[in-house]
């Protein structure tokens, strides 16, 4: 969720069209949005969200989502109503850099009984970054802040590679189904994606002083790197790497190009610390990237922040989740809404499913969901504002 400075050059450009009247700002040119039917509409979340962190756990849904010292919202399904049960942070973050009262980007995962909550602290255009952990054995209950694991610009280890050409945002979580070895995916516009090992504890990357990192994605010859949020699944004998592709912010202040703005894309491996390939065998290091979710039908625009809620069978199918605008609502930040889809796997590319629970109708059967025992749930867990 990071605009590079090039993006803020060309916000500067445009920024003569701020001055123009809301109303106006609200009825752009029809053009700049995508009204493909081809790509579902979303289920709706029914709150606002801008990357969305979701967790299932004893019956309950449970979202994070950058804010004020990282809001957390409970709903026994994905659509509501949620209900605000507290915040990770009593106080401000410990990690002594950009805005301390408001981290971006939770990624929430649990492990033996504890919670782990990777956050990121940074401000916009800005690489001076860190990605946190606070962790507690009750959701509901005070966390404790364990502060910076990676930091970029400034702080301990920041001369580290590649914390010396990467910026330290956007968070999540990968488990090696086989070694059990743990995982953090990064990054953001300054050389896109990286992946590092975590120490057991999951409190620190293993051998932080030179850790062995693998870059994920990389869009070559372009400035900048579009490519950020991170998050990583698995299913079926393939990890699969999902990013958000484009400009994710800011279209208050003008749109780019039809296509330009924020999509879904993943690619996938056997292995869990790649190369990934996207659907037409690209490389993610090449700039591949299969499109699985973007914007559709003229009213939903910039769909990113992702993550994958796993199902255990076809009767409990993955759940693709994410933030996206409403042409008809607004394009702010704080606008942004939850969205969420099913996914099918069709040789083995997920797919998302139309939005059975964005109307009244009732949901096939298949797609009811029986209570997830949350240990399944935990091997892939997840992301990012
Ligand atoms: C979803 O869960 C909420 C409580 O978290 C409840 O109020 C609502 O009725 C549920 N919706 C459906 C369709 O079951
Ligand atoms: C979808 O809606 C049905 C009822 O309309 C509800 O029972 C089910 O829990 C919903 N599924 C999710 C994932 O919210
Ligand atoms: C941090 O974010 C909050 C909420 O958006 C904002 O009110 C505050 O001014 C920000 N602080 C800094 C130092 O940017
Ligand atoms: C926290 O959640 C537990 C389990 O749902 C509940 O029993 C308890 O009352 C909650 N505590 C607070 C302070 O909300
Ligand atoms: C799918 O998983 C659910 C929950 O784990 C289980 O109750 C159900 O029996 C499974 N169905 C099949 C076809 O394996
Ligand atoms: C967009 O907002 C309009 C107006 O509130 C609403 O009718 C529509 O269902 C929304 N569509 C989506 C995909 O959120």
């Amino acid at each position: 969720m990071h605009l590079p400075r090039l993006s803020s050059m060309l916000l500067a450009i445009a920024a003569p069209l701020t001055a123009m009247p809301a109303e106006a700002r609200a009825h752009r040119p029809p053009q700049v949005y995508d009204t493909t039917d081809k790509i579902p509409l979303p289920n709706q979340g029914n709150i606002p969200a801008h990357d969305p962190n979701i967790i299932f756990f004893e019956d309950n849904y449970y979202l994070f989502k950058g804010g004020i010292h990282i809001p957390i919202f409970k709903s026994a399904n994905m659509s509501g109503p949620w209900e605000k049960i507290g915040t990770v942070f009593d106080s401000d973050s410990i990690i002594d850099k950009g805005n301390r009262s408001r981290p971006w980007a939770p990624t929430t995962i649990q492990k033996d009984g504890t919670f782990y909550c990777y956050y990121t602290v940074s401000l916009p255009g800005s690489h001076d970054s860190a990605i946190g952990v606070a962790t507690t054995t009750t959701i509901n209950s005070t966390w404790v802040d364990h502060g910076a694991i990676i930091n970029t610009g400034t702080g301990p280890g920041s001369d580290v590679h590649p914390y010396t050409i990467t910026n330290a945002i956007d968070a999540s979580f990968i488990t090696d189904q086989e070694s059990g070895q743990a995982y953090l995916n990064y990054g953001s516009f300054w050389h896109d994606i990286w992946q590092v090992p975590l120490s057991d504890d999951l409190l620190s990357v293993k051998n932080k002083d030179s850790p062995d990192a693998k870059q994920l994605t990389f869009v070559p010859r372009v400035k900048p790197k579009p490519e950020e949020g991170s998050w990583m699944s698995y299913h079926e004998g393939y990890y699969y790497a999902w990013f958000s592709h484009g400009k994710c912010c800011h279209f208050q202040n003008g749109f780019p190009k039809r296509g330009k703005e924020y999509s879904i894309r993943v690619g996938r491996s056997k292995d869990v610390r790649g190369p990934f390939s996207d659907k037409d065998g690209h490389r993610l290091l090449d700039g591949g990237g299969t499109v699985v979710y973007a914007s559709n039908h003229g009213s939903v625009y910039a769909p990113g922040g992702l993550g994958v809620l796993p199902g255990s069978n076809d009767s409990t199918p993955d759940i693709l989740y994410y933030h996206y605008l409403n042409t008809s609502i607004g394009f702010t930040n704080g606008q942004a809404q939850l969205g969420w889809n099913y996914l099918e796997y069709k040789d083995g590319w997920p797919e998302p499913v139309g939005g059975q629970n964005s109307t009244s109708a009732s949901s096939p059967s298949i797609y009811t969901l029986p209570s997830w025992n949350f240990v399944t749930a935990l091997i892939g867990l997840w992301l990012y504002i």
